[in-house]
C-alpha cells in the first residue's frame, strides 16, 4: 500500500499488465486525485491482501477496477471472494480479449458494479469510477445514519423504560397516599362524631341533674350531695376531654414548642417509678422497674427530651397499663440502652389487645369496648394518639406487641445522645 495518508476512499486497480496499471494510475490521479486515493495490485492475491489490510487499518477500499484475465486468480474469482468478504466494495470489470461466455459467467455469478471493455474510453471509465465511489459513500452515510438512529432508538427505549418505571413508582406512591387520605378522612369523621358525643353526654347529664334540682325532683341534703358529686365527676371528665383536645390541636398544628434538654433517661425513670409503684400497689398490681445497659455503658442513658411532654407519654402508657390490668397482675418498666437508641418498654399482664385493633389504638379517639365503660366512661381514646405525636416530635417511634389474655407491651424508642 502507498504511504498516502488520508481518509479519501481508495480505488484499487488490479491488472497483471504493468503498463495497464500505470496508465490507469495516471488517468485516475489526474482526474480524481482530489476525491480518491489510488492503489495498484498486479495480481488477484495482492489485491485481496491490500483490501484486507485496508479494512483492518480503517481505510477501506471503495472501488476495485479489475482485469478479467490474469494468471493465478482470475478477475471473476477475485470479484467473487471480494463480494463474499467485503460486499460494500464496488467492482468494475475490465475486459479485453476475454470470451463472451466467461464475461456472462462473471455477470451472473458476481455482483458487478459495471463492466468496461478494453481499450476503455477515458471519460467513460472516470465517470464510472466517480459514480461507483459516490454510491459507496452514499451507502456508508446511510449505514452511519442507521447506526446513529439505532443508538438513538435504543437510548429512547431506555428513557421510556426509565420513565415508565418512575411513573409506576409514582403511581403506586399516589395510590398509597390516596388510601392513607381516605383512611385519615374516615378517622376525622369518627373523631368529630366522637367529640360531639363525648361533649354532649356529660353536659346532658349535668343539665338533667340541675333540672331535677331546680324542679324540686332532687330533694334533701343527701340526694343533693350525691348529684353534686355526680355532676363534679361528669364535669371533670369534660375538663379532661377539652384539655386533651386542646393538646391535640396544638400538637397537630405544630405550635407546641418543645423545651428540649439533655436528660439521663435512666435517672429520670427511677425518679418517676416511685409514684407509679404507689398507683399500682393501690390496685393490687405488682410493679417492677429495670434498666439494662449494654457493655461499656457508664450507667447513663442520655437523650434529648422535653421532660414535661415525656412525662405525659409515660403517664398515658402507665394509665392504660393500670386500667387494663386486673388486681394480682404485673406491670414492668424496662429501659434498654442500645448503641444509637434508648428503648423504653412498658409491659403489662393485662387483657391484651386483639390483633384487629392494634393498628387503630393510636388513632384519635379510638377506644376499645372495655374502655368505653371503664372508669365511668372517662376514657376518650386520645391518650395513645397524644403519646405517639409527642414521641414522633422527639424523633422516636412507638410499637406495640400484645397477646389477648396475656398482656401488652409498648416499646418506645428514641435517639440516644452519645457521650
Ligand atoms: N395496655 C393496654 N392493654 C389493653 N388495651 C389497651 C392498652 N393500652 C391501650 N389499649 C387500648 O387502646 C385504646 C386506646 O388507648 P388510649 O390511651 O388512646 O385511649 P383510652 O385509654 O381509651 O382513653 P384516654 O387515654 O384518652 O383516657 C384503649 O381504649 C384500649 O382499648
Ligand atoms: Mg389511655
Amino acid at each position: 500500500m502507498s504511504d498516502e495518508k488520508n481518509d479519501k476512499p481508495i480505488v484499487l486497480c488490479v491488472d497483471d499488465d504493468r503498463l495497464v496499471l500505470r496508465s490507469l494510475r495516471r488517468l485516475l490521479v489526474r482526474e480524481l486525485s482530489a476525491a480518491v486515493a489510488v492503489e495498484l495490485a498486479d495480481s488477484g492475491e495482492r489485491a485481496l491482501a491490500i483490501i484486507r489490510e485496508g479494512a483492518e487499518a480503517g481505510r477501506p477500499v471503495a472501488v476495485m477496477v479489475c482485469d478479467m484475465v490474469m494468471p493465478g486468480m482470475s478477475g471473476g474469482q477475485l470479484i467473487n471472494i471480494v463480494n463474499e468478504e467485503f460486499p460494500d466494495v464496488r467492482s468494475v470489470l475490465l475486459t479485453g480479449q476475454a470470451g463472451y461466455q466467461s464475461i456472462i459467467d462473471v455477470i451472473n455469478k458476481s455482483r458487478l458494479y459495471r463492466f468496461v471493455a478494453k481499450p476503455w474510453d477515458n471519460d467513460d471509465l472516470v465517470m464510472t469510477i466517480r459514480e461507483a465511489v459516490a454510491s459507496w459513500q452514499q451507502q456508508r452515510t446511510i449505514e452511519r445514519q442507521n447506526l446513529h438512529l439505532q443508538q438513538l432508538n435504543w437510548q429512547l427505549e431506555q428513557r421510556v423504560r426509565q420513565r415508565t418505571a418512575e411513573l409506576e413508582r409514582l403511581s403506586s406512591e399516589l395510590d398509597e397516599k390516596n388510601r392513607e387520605l381516605i383512611r385519615q378522612a374516615g378517622v376525622r369523621k369518627r373523631l368529630f362524631a366522637n367529640i360531639s358525643h363525648d361533649l354532649r353526654t356529660p353536659l346532658t347529664a349535668v343539665l338533667g341533674y340541675l333540672e331535677g334540682m331546680i324542679g324540686g325532683v332532687i330533694e334533701g341534703e343527701a340526694e343533693r350531695d350525691k348529684y353534686l358529686r355526680l355532676m363534679f365527676g361528669r364535669l371533670k371528665s369534660l375538663e379532661k376531654l377539652i384539655s386533651q383536645l386542646f393538646e391535640i390541636a396544638r400538637l397537630e398544628s405544630g405550635s407546641m414548642p418543645l423545651n428540649m434538654q439533655q436528660v439521663d433517661l435512666a435517672g429520670w425513670c427511677s425518679e418517676m417509678v416511685a409514684r407509679y409503684r404507689e398507683d399500682c400497689l393501690a390496685r393490687g398490681i405488682e410493679f417492677d422497674y429495670g434498666c439494662q445497659l449494654t457493655e461499656g455503658d457508664v450507667g447513663r442513658l442520655l437523650v434529648r427530651i422535653d421532660a414535661v411532654q415525656w412525662e405525659r407519654v409515660l403517664n398515658n402508657l402507665m394509665d392504660n397499663a393500670i386500667g387494663h390490668t386486673a388486681s394480682g397482675g404485673r406491670i414492668e418498666l424496662r429501659l434498654v440502652g442500645e448503641k444509637r437508641r434508648v428503648v423504653m418498654m412498658l409491659g403489662d399482664s393485662g387483657c391484651g389487645i386483639p390483633q384487629a385493633d392494634r393498628d387503630k389504638i393510636f388513632e384519635w379517639m379510638w377506644r376499645g369496648d372495655r374502655a368505653r365503660t371503664w372508669r365511668g366512661g372517662q376514657s376518650s381514646g386520645l391518650g395513645l394518639a397524644i403519646a405517639r405525636e409527642i414521641i414522633e416530635m422527639h424523633g422516636g417511634t412507638v410499637d406495640v406487641t400484645s397477646e389477648v389474655g396475656r398482656g401488652t407491651t409498648f416499646s418506645v424508642s428514641i435517639p440516644r445522645v452519645t457521650e
